[in-house]
């Protein structure tokens, strides 16, 4: 059976010999956890130096055969992307912003010095991956299937220059929240050790490296207590800029006056599509919202009087996240009560309705698979 990503590359589609039997599934599917089991199928690309794309593949969920030599085992040329397919309440099924993963994909690869994977190609793979595997989509709150599309260099050569050959997959895995606790507040730790991105760095994309390097900074949190690691800035080392694995958001003020502050995109943090959603969002409901930098003096100073009321991190596995309690080796702080706070919980809740098809999309993000 053969289908087409796009206009000049066709897709062999190859359906699974074997499928995770129905009863197994339903049980995966009622606790999903976070990207541990994964669908039947996933889709795979072959990129060639003067050839371009090919072998474009629908087939079995299977371990890759890899040369030990390989680039990306070496030298870590490697990105990925992250979204999420949803049911519809009415029926049917979606992805969020599917055209905004591929076109920050894109950016990512040309950091990267990696082939552009043409973006009606990006969305149509996520799109032929939901389609064959829609039945581990799971129902209910706060449940969805992720979609992990991701690139890496295949070249056998140990030369240190961008590959020659690559591999471009797209893999899914059922969700639930990506917390173990639920939507409840988690605690942050200030990492004033370690950096995640310098300027001229790779931190505006989603290269593999950067999360290989978070990783000590968050090991370092846990052993502090605390959920999650919070970056600031590499120069002056006072302005916060994102959270692990999501962007932050300030609440000033309260009520239908409140301002959202959330760090500018100054080219060391992640440009979240959450967070574009949500400046949207916000600034629709009538809050202003201030792309700017704010430093952990200001946090902590405005938590303590109080002016600031709530502080919450988004990103596409965590949804929206309240953020409770700030610990840093300068000093510890609470925001507000420690609790979730209104402003938080409304815009989550406009969000998901959205995603899950309950309220009218008029901004076209709601792309229909199904
Ligand atoms: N910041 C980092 C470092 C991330 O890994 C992510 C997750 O993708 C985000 C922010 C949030 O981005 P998005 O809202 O596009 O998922
Ligand atoms: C996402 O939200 O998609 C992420 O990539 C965050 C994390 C799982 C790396």
């Amino acid at each position: 059976m053969t289908d087409r990503l796009s206009a000049d590359l066709p897709l062999t589609v190859e359906p699974a010999r074997r499928r995770m039997h129905a009863g197994e599934r339903a049980r995966v599917l009622d606790s999903p956890g976070f990207g541990q089991v994964f669908t039947d199928h996933m889709v795979s690309l072959r990129w060639v130096k003067g050839q371009g794309w090919c072998e474009a593949r629908l087939s079995a969920y299977a371990p890759l055969t890899l040369d030990p030599s390989a680039t990306v085992l070496h030298y870590g040329q490697a990105i990925f992307e992250g979204l999420k397919a949803y049911h519809q309440d009415e029926g049917g099924i979606a992805t969020f912003r599917p055209d905004a993963n591929a076109r920050r994909f894109g950016r990512s690869a040309a950091r990267m010095a990696m082939p552009a994977v043409p973006e009606d190609a990006f969305v149509a793979a996520v799109d032929a991956l939901v389609d064959i595997d829609r039945d581990w989509i799971p129902t209910g709150a706060e449940k969805s299937l992720y979609i992990r599309p991701f690139m890496i260099a295949t070249e056998a050569f140990l030369g240190v220059r961008p590959a020659t050959r690559y591999l471009f997959l797209v893999i899914a895995s059922p969700a639930g929240a990506y917390f173990p606790q639920g939507v409840e507040p988690v605690s942050v730790y200030i990492s004033e050790d370690y950096v995640r991105a310098a300027p001229g760095g790779t931190g505006e994309a989603k290269a593999a490296g950067n999360y290989a390097a978070s990783l000590l900074a968050q090991q370092q949190a846990a052993e502090e207590g605390c959920d999650q690691v919070v970056w600031i800035d590499a120069v002056e080392r006072r302005y916060v800029e994102e959270m692990g694995g999501m962007n932050l958001f300030f609440v000033l003020g309260s009520g239908p006056h409140a301002e959202l502050v959330t760090p500018e995109l100054t080219g060391t943090l992640l440009p979240g599509i959450t967070r574009d959603s949500l400046i949207t969002l916000a600034h629709d409901a009538g809050y202003r919202v201030t792309e700017r930098r704010l430093s952990v003096d200001e946090w902590r100073d405005a938590a303590t009087r109080g002016t600031l009321t709530e502080t919450f991190a988004c990103g596409t596995a965590a949804v929206i996240t309240p953020v409770g309690h700030v610990q840093a080796k300068t000093g510890d702080f609470t925001i507000a009560d420690g609790g979730t706070g209104p402003i938080t919980l409304q815009l989550r809740q406009q969000l998901l309705d959205i995603q899950h098809g309950r309220v009218v999309d008029t901004r076209g993000w709601v792309h229909r698979v199904a």
